[in-house]
């Protein structure tokens, strides 16, 4: 299972990359802006820190515009997956796109029958909101096991990249669900590495140690 960071801080993703476990980024243009700079020389500075998938959203909303702007962003670096909105403008532009060899994140899946759209045409990733479903009372997990069920009947490639994470448990339930990539605030990257018995075992053991030995290993 791949990891993604849904940020466009390079702070975070320099702190996320230390960790060798960073696999990708994805950005949106609301992440974008609330790093105030334009949008290619933010791509490529996080292309400079991560090997790997750097999504980069279009802000375009009709097809001409969108493949026009995806051409752009995919020139940027070799890494630039194109992001483009599930609306039928974007799925054209998916489709133009993936035949030219750009490969395209096709972004804001709330249905199972946007996901088939976006594989029938091409996509390489699709990008299920998990957390806004959440957020309105339905159900975000039957929607990644849905998409996942219908691309293993038929085979699609496209890549279902679960997103919109708000916490551990997400990315627990969107594992098992078969999710080929999990994209999460950092905060929630941290979160992963956390619980409490850990804490209070490393403490103990420590502890244990130096009451005989009076020191560290270090030194
Ligand atoms: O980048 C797309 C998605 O992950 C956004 O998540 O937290 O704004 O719903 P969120």
């Amino acid at each position: 299972m791949k990891f993604f960071l849904d940020t466009a801080n390079l702070e975070e993703i320099r702190a996320g990359a230390e960790f060798g476990l960073v696999d990708g980024v994805t950005t949106n243009p609301s992440l974008i802006a609330k790093e105030g700079r334009p949008m290619h020389e933010h791509i490529r500075a996080i292309c400079d820190i991560v090997d790997g998938d750097i999504s980069a959203e279009v802000v375009s909303t009709t097809a001409r515009e969108m493949i026009l702007e995806g051409r752009s962003l995919a020139r940027i670096h070799p890494n630039v997956v194109v992001k483009c909105p599930l609306i039928p403008e974007g799925i054209k532009a998916t489709r133009a796109l993936s035949s030219e060899g750009v490969r395209v994140n096709v972004t804001l899946c709330f249905t199972p029958v946007q996901a088939l759209l976006a594989a029938k045409a091409g996509a390489y990733i699709i990008s299920p909101f998990i957390g806004r479903l959440d957020d309105i009372a339905a159900s975000g997990m039957d929607l990644i096991r849905h998409i996942v069920q219908i691309y293993r009947n038929y085979g699609y490639p496209t890549k279902v990249l679960a997103a919109s994470i708000r916490g551990p448990l997400h990315v627990l339930e969107v594992g098992l669900a078969g999710a080929h990539i999990a994209t999460m605030p950092y905060k929630v990257f941290q979160s992963l590495f956390k619980h409490p018995l850990t804490d209070k075992g490393l403490a103990a053991f420590l502890a244990d140690y130096q009451k005989v030995f009076q020191e560290t290993t270090v030194g």
